[in-house]
């Protein structure tokens, strides 16, 4: 029998349910008895009769030894790595739980500067010096994709003592890094090679999408299984290669960042997640490429511009939708969407949009998505919105780490007045999506105002507390 067809945890969770077992533990709303009646009517009696957390017989997931650690072996032997952790608590805590467990305060690690805020959160955590550096700039799209080896072998020459390369592949507009050759210029360095696939769970089950890191061997590896693929909202999977990374470090890391009291209704998504891949990925990836290469037929049809496979990219995620309509910002196309239509997209930046395509759509799907887009195309303003000028100021000076200026004493002052003060809030236009600032960054004046120029241009910032920029955190004096 294929071992892969088993889901050990996911019959636990049956076992435990149909066994009918009285309770007297939590959750409190005893398996739905006593939950709110219109809260069983929008998510059913099996869901709740389901949310438990670890009783007897559903294992630990802190320290398995049961259905729980053959669910972790069975995804590490579908996604090919050496250990498998299952996460409640999302890639962020896996990208926390990655640099915490790494990294010794003051080592460096090498960091796109257009990594997710989750990273932020792992740096300061751990205390890690990052050195940022810039991935490729596509200046057509208007985004930054994936690190290249040409950007990470010059901060490496700059950095020759850095214990870590970080690296975030595929973006999420679909770009995928070159991972064997990174892994490679951070072998030839004695360097740990951290990676965010969140956007990557799929990856592993198609020869036509790129390759995982994990593959690669990357040392440690954290992936999104709600993002793509099918685990409920939360649940992703960290993989572990080879002894450079201390396991039993990572596993208090793990213990440490995440609840004591894990949904088991999340880690059997995990379980019968990974089922669904290893036993027919190949041909649910075959149908979502299949649609997504339909769409991108059709998108272009109705004068949609359609991106995919970028120059100077490495490789693709054939599976994500990436389009733009002339005439439209993507802001103003994805509010039409839902309001006139009833369609919501995954995201939106000022010129483009992202749809993803997983084993959840059909035909139909598609063709309603095209039906609207092609309707909104009709209806296309003469004048074309002002696009934001792709620029990025140089990086700031840091004159207090993250963790030391993320907790100090702070003072809001106008933006006007920031210039030479360090910064407390994140301050991150969007998109792109880089943080113009971090907690411990000083403002040049010059930075300023481009910041200003941005906002006068409608950009959305991200981080900051005051969302309208009028005022940002600096530390108090
Ligand atoms: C690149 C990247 N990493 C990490 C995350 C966080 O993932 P999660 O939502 O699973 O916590 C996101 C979320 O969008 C992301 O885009």
């Amino acid at each position: 029998m294929d071992p892969q067809s088993a889901a050990p945890y996911f019959d636990s969770l049956v076992s435990y349910v149909e066994a009918g077992v009285l309770s007297f533990h939590m959750p409190g709303h005893q398996q739905g008895a006593g939950a709110p009646g219109e809260f069983v009517d929008l998510i059913g009696q099996g869901a709740l009769r389901a949310d438990i957390t670890q009783v007897q017989g559903m294992d630990d997931i802190h320290r398995p030894f049961d259905g729980c650690l053959r669910a972790h072996q069975l995804a590490a032997q579908a996604y090919g790595s050496e250990r498998c952790y299952f996460l409640v608590n999302g890639s962020t805590c896996g990208n926390q739980a990655m640099l915490l467990a790494s990294l010794d305060p003051g080592e460096v690690v090498l960091v796109p500067r257009n990594a997710h805020s989750s990273t932020v959160g792992g740096l300061l955590l751990s205390e890690a010096r990052p050195v940022y550096y810039q991935p490729p700039f596509d200046a057509e799209m208007g985004v930054f994709h994936v690190a290249s080896p040409d950007s990470v072998l010059a901060v490496m020459e700059r950095n020759p003592g850095a214990r870590a390369l970080f690296l975030t592949s595929p973006s999420y507009y679909g770009a995928a890094a070159d991972v064997d050759a990174l892994v490679a210029l951070a072998r030839q360095r004695d360097m740990l090679v951290l990676v965010d696939e969140a956007w990557g769970a799929h990856l592993a089950f198609h020869p036509r999408l790129p390759r995982s890191a994990v593959w690669a061997g990357a040392d440690l590896v954290v992936q999104s299984s709600h993002k793509l693929v099918c685990g409920l909202s939360q649940a992703a999977m960290l993989h572990a290669n080879g002894q450079r990374v201390d396991r039993a470090r990572l596993e208090s890391v793990l213990r440490l960042l995440q609840t004591t009291s894990p949904s088991c209704l999340l880690v059997a998504s995990l379980d019968t997640a990974r089922r669904q891949l290893a036993q027919e990925g190949r041909a649910l990836l075959d149908q979502v490429l299949g649609l997504a290469d339909q769409a991108r037929a059709g998108l272009e049809a109705v004068g949609a511009t359609v991106w995919a496979r970028r120059p100077g990219v490495h490789d693709w995620d054939d599976s994500r939708l990436v389009f733009r309509l002339p005439g439209f910002s993507g802001y103003e196309v994805e509010r039409r969407l839902r309001r006139e239509h009833n369609i919501q997209l995954e995201m939106s930046d000022s010129h483009n949009l992202v749809a993803l395509i997983t084993p959840g759509h059909t035909r139909q799907s598609i063709d309603r998505l095209l039906t609207a887009v092609s309707r909104l195309a009709g209806q296309a303003p003469e004048k074309l919105p002002d696009g934001r000028r792709p620029h990025l100021p140089e990086l700031p000076e840091s004159r207090l780490s993250l963790k030391q200026a993320f907790l100090a004493r702070w003072e809001s002052v106008p933006l006007s007045k920031a210039a030479g003060r360090i910064c407390v809030d994140t301050v991150c236009p969007y998109p792109p999506g880089i943080p113009w600032l971090l907690p411990g960054e000083v403002p040049s004046p010059a930075l300023i105002e481009e910041l200003q120029a941005e906002l006068a241009a409608g950009v959305t910032i991200q981080g900051a507390y005051d969302p309208q920029l009028e005022t940002v955190r600096v530390v108090k004096e």
